[in-house]
């Protein structure tokens, strides 16, 4: 008999519920125990892990989060952390784990396989920065709460002829900030890849006003050189030079919390399927992604050992649409 264990890690992501949901259904139908780690990382340091049944996980496709909870743990960055994490895992005659999540957590996963311990990762992640997957569970949604957002600021942007400024998350990558603003139709697009000073941001801006727009949008990823703080106070030290004001929007764990799109859903239920079925073939020290439309494995030794890299060509269309 297979005795397996699911755990989510880092920064919620919707879709989450419907890969636990996939893996659970997966493995009992494979005659598996599953069982499900509270907390993260953290919560298999301490040991708090349950048994997890098909009703268990009825119900939760639907909603955004994570049902098991999630945590940044620091204790299992170190050594002394993941062999207490190991230890949990052999008391518990846990014979696999998958851990769903971005880059801290497959570097997590990639420790504890190091350790000998059977693992499988699942991409996800709202940056979409983590190597191995194209697209990582709860990018979408995530992407359609900020664009639901930016299309609400550039009414009220229009009606006041006013520049608007919106974060994004995406940490050090760009990926969110430049889908938003090309779907969302922005007419500047900052991001962490490419150093853009306020002084070039404004000049873009004041651009837009020239050619007759009624409104502006900036889309700012959180991670950029020049992040909201810092473009908000040079634009109001600027104001009037500038002639026109910014008003500063930052979207935050908002995007973080949406009910997943049928895209996220069907993304975290094909991973988490595909999941117990690299188990069940032998295999595991793999990360489960999505890659040019199909569902791939990466060994999590080259997941964690690459950096992905954003496709800047976009920004080029990005800067073309804004017209
Ligand atoms: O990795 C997802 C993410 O939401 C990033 O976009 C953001 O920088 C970070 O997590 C926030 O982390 P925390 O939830 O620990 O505040």
């Amino acid at each position: 008999m297979k005795r397996i264990a699911i755990l989510t890690s880092g920064g919620d992501a919707p879709g989450m519920n419907a890969a636990i949901r996939a893996v659970v259904r997966f493995g009992i139908d494979k005659g598996w125990d599953v069982f499900g780690v509270r907390k993260g990382f953290s919560g298999l340091i301490s040991g708090d892990i349950v048994p997890l049944q098909v009703l268990d996980v009825g119900g939760i496709i639907q909603q955004g989060g994570t049902m098991l909870g999630s945590a940044r743990c620091h204790e299992f960055e170190t050594a002394d952390g993941q062999m207490k994490a190991l230890s949990q895992l052999i008391r518990h005659e846990l014979e696999a784990l998958i851990v769903i999540g971005g880059n801290g957590s497959q570097a997590g996963a990639y420790a504890l396989s190091q350790l000998g311990f059977s693992i499988v990762g699942v991409a996800s992640t709202i940056d979409n920065d983590l190597y191995g997957s194209d697209i990582s569970i709860g990018v979408d949604t995530a992407l359609n709460v900020s664009l639901e957002a930016m299309d609400r600021l550039k009414v009220t942007a229009s009606s006041h002829h006013r520049a608007f400024l919106v974060e994004v998350m995406g940490r050090k990558c760009g990926y969110l900030a430049l889908m938003a603003g090309i779907a969302g139709g922005a007419e500047v697009v900052i991001i962490p890849e490419v150093e853009t000073d306020p002084e070039t941001a404004a000049t873009e801006l004041r651009a837009a006003y020239d050619k007759g727009k009624a409104s502006a949008i900036m889309v700012v990823a959180e991670g950029a050189r020049y992040n909201a703080e810092e473009m908000a106070q040079y634009f109001q030290m600027h104001g009037e030079r500038l002639g026109f004001e910014l008003r500063v929007t930052k979207l935050g764990y908002v995007q973080r919390g949406g009910a997943p799109g049928s895209f996220d859903r069907l993304l975290g239920t094909r991973l988490g399927a595909e999941a117990t079925e690299q188990l069940a073939r032998g295999k595991h020290g793999v990360l489960v992604g999505h890659l040019k439309g199909e569902i791939a494995i990466t060994p999590l030794a080259e997941v964690v050992a690459n950096k992905k890299v954003l496709d800047l060509n976009l920004l080029k269309l990005a800067r073309v649409l804004a017209g």
